[in-house]
């Protein structure tokens, strides 16, 4: 070899060498700081290993802080945690775009599309023990989860604590509730993240059940906007196997921190690889209209495995319910007696003569659906144990299957069945998930043998196994396995007092709707503030459907004479507003028969409303203040919208432009009157036919605590001649 030849090699050898070397630093400062844009380039996120090797990341929308840098990590028990001591050892970008039909739901067709990042994070101090966090980033909003999978080093686990931070950019204005193990009934206190410690105390009042957090906490979905008019919501997509998280409030820097149910013994889940976090989610926007059409949480969350849901329906009814609470006049309870036993005869108990759920008032109600064009109705009080279902914190309460003596089940059924109409079966649990778990199979098979496809489930009280909570792992567990357990009998469920939701009705498309907030129950008890639906749906509502129970049209409760002086605090024509704004594929018609048959014209738009839809349109919003939304009917070229308003009357601006271009159609506006005012004067409105096209314009008054109701149909030529044209 020649010495040139020697050289040239060296050369070689050396330019390979330096560009390995040059290769590998780029590869680590590349792999050390890792940026992720949404597909239309709004939000930009980035992720880095912070001194110590933390996991830190961080979001902008449009050059603006949302969330500044962040840590992220959790704390184990009796294991190192993962928190810091990390270094990336692989990150894997990757794009989806693609379209999906929910079974029910607010569009026909829903959008997924994302750009996501999957970071894995090793620790050399503990084995190379790894995690992987998952990013997607969407035009709308950032999801993120942490991945455990099964590894030498990494098998059981149980987590002391989830430390995610949400370091956000300044004081923001909040919509929030306190944070509680057991209960989402709380009202909605609105305030600077600063003012979050003062106002704490008088937000945390007294519920049944309630158990606040003891750290200073925000409930979630948590509703911000920022000074320069972001909004931004915080929750969790796909809560599964894993305790329910809360925010932890840092008034002075404004940062959040996850915080997470505990279970009985004080830890905060049982996990084993593979495991998964449900997905956090940062929902984001400058305008409020975005925020509520987003479908951020549905995406993240997993495709229902459910081969055949042809069964599961959307649902209007009515129910042998909203009389216990304000007419006095009956009651769940059959016995006069105030200590029974589930093995007691009940056919020997004393009545007390206001029993609510017996054979003939079922069949007024059944008659009335029927007539109305009802699915369904929901009767509770018609099984035994309601005589001291609460307070005794007691396991067997229930048993699900024997009906009351007045309460004769396949009479009813037969009727029900004679006219076309269903019977909502339920199951209230006075939270012993014991004693419903054990006679779930047989509560269900009787549901079958009876005819009912649909249940109401309800966990008032405190938990048993006691010391578990709403929230934590286990119930997590519990609700879900009763909605799969339902989908075996084809049943579909309702539940009240559940941890609040996450997107799950993706997965389990026959949990169709919740309760897991303050809802029209509390117009009797207190009242809600005129504002307070304004807020659900950029709250509660995130997290899917909420059966809210509207339709109130007897909102003075002193006509009762009960010497009740409690008001539902809205007008009539908000409540049918409620139909659109509110939204939930199954719909109760709440108040009591014979205030429908007070208000025909009014009640006209009740049995009208469709509760599934093809596409949704959000046409003005701001949390707190006001909220339009107009909706196009399932299948059918039928348009419903609904305007509320909070305390303050306004005008709200309604465009149609969804409408077939070049078309006349004829809207049914339901309108608060001029006097009208949801404290003094809430049953005046008007109701008025007027032909509207794509390019109507209507501005329409809205009384203080009011709202506005319109129906659009097709009509021909007869039905449109003398309308006058908005
Ligand atoms: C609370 C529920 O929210 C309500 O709707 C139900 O009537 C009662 N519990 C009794 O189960
Ligand atoms: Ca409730």
């Amino acid at each position: 070899m020649n010495f040139q030849f020697q050289k040239m090699l060296l050369q070689i050898r050396l330019s390979k060498k330096i560009a390995l070397l040059l290769f590998l630093c780029a590869n680590s400062l590349w792999i050390q700081a890792q940026e992720l844009t949404s597909p239309n380039k709004n939000l930009s996120l980035k992720f880095e290993l912070k001194e110590g090797g933390i996991p830190s990341y961080q979001l902008s929308y449009k050059q603006k802080a949302i969330i500044k840098p962040s840590s992220l990590g959790l704390e184990l028990k009796d294991l190192p945690s993962f928190m810091d001591g990390f270094t990336i050892t692989n990150t894997a970008q990757s794009s989806v775009d693609e379209n999906w039909n929910p079974v029910l739901g607010e569009e026909k067709t829903i959008r997924n599309n994302y750009n996501e990042l999957v970071v894995t994070l090793a620790q050399a101090k503990n084995n190379n023990r790894y995690i992987r966090i998952r990013f997607r980033l969407f035009n709308d909003g950032l999801g993120f989860r942490y991945e455990f999978p099964k590894q030498n080093d990494l098998n059981y686990f149980v987590i002391k604590e989830e430390r995610t931070e949400f370091n956000l950019a300044g004081n923001h204005k909040i919509f929030w509730i306190p944070g509680d193990y057991d209960t989402n009934e709380y009202a909605y206190t609105t305030s600077k993240i600063s003012e979050v410690p003062s106002l704490m105390k008088k937000a945390t009042i007294d519920i049944n059940s309630q158990w606040p957090i003891k750290e200073l906490a925000v409930q979630t979905p948590s509703m911000m906007k920022s000074d320069d008019g972001l909004y931004i919501n915080i929750h969790e997509a796909g809560l599964i196997n894993y305790p329910a998280m809360y925010l932890e409030v840092d008034a002075v820097n404004y940062k959040m921190l996850s915080h997470l149910a505990p279970d009985a013994v004080g830890a905060k889940g049982y996990m084993q690889t593979d495991a998964q976090s449900p997905w956090r989610t940062i929902v984001v926007s400058d305008k409020a209209t975005d925020i509520l059409a987003s479908k951020l949480i549905l995406n993240l969350n997993e495709p229902t495995s459910y081969k055949d849901v042809s069964w599961i329906k959307p649902v209007k009814y009515i129910g042998i319910w909203w009389e216990y609470f304000v007419a006095g006049k009956s009651t769940w309870a059959f016995g006069k007696e105030n200590n029974v036993k589930m093995t007691d005869d009940f056919t020997k108990l004393t009545p007390n003569g206001k029993h609510g759920a017996t054979t003939e008032r079922a069949k007024e109600y059944i008659d009335f659906a029927s007539k109305n064009g009802f699915d369904a109705i929901l009767i509770e009080g018609w099984n035994i144990g309601w005589e001291d279902w609460i307070g005794n914190w007691k396991e067997d309460v229930f048993d699900y299957v024997t009906a009351y003596p007045d309460f004769d089940v396949k009479a009813v059924h037969a009727y029900a069945a004679s006219k076309g109409v269903k019977i909502i079966m339920h199951h209230e649990t006075s939270g012993s998930a014991t004693n419903y778990e054990r006679r779930l199979d047989r509560a269900f098979q009787f549901m079958n043998d009876n005819g009912y496809d649909a249940v109401k489930t309800g966990y008032v009280g405190k938990i048993i196994p006691r010391g578990e909570h709403h929230d934590g792992q286990w119930m997590v567990n519990h609700y879900i396995n009763v909605a799969k357990r339902a989908a075996d009998y084809k049943i579909m469920i309702n539940s009240h007092e559940a941890v609040r939701p996450t997107g799950l009705n993706r997965t389990f498309p026959n949990w169709i709707a919740q309760e897991s907030a303050r809802g029209t129950e509390f117009e009797s008890m207190g009242g809600l503030a005129p504002d307070h639906t304004t807020i659900l749906p950029f709250t509660r509502l995130m997290g899917g459907p909420m059966d809210y129970t509207p339709g109130i049209f007897q909102t003075d409760l002193s006509y009762y004479g009960t010497g009740s002086s409690q008001r539902v605090n809205t007008t009539l024509v908000k409540q049918l507003a409620y139909y659109v704004t509110m939204y939930s594929p199954l719909q109760m018609a709440a108040d009591i028969p014979g205030n429908y048959e007070r208000f025909p014209d009014a009640f006209q738009f009740i049995k009208d409303v469709a509760v599934d839809w093809d596409n949704s349109y959000i046409l003005e919003a701001e949390p707190g203040d006001y909220i339009t939304i107009a909706r196009k009917a399932k299948g059918k070229n039928e348009w419903y919208i609904g305007g509320i308003t909070d305390e303050n009357s306004r005008t709200a601006n309604i465009t149609f432009d969804y409408l077939p271009a070049g078309k006349k159609f004829i809207a049914t506006i339901y309108a608060d009157a001029k006097e009208a005012n949801w404290n003094e004067n809430p049953q005046k409105y008007t109701v008025n036919k007027v032909v509207v096209t794509s390019k109507t314009i209507l501005k329409q008054y809205l009384a203080p605590g009011g709202g506005v109701a319109i129906s659009i149909k097709e009509g021909n030529a007869t039905e449109l001649k003398g309308l006058k044209k908005l």
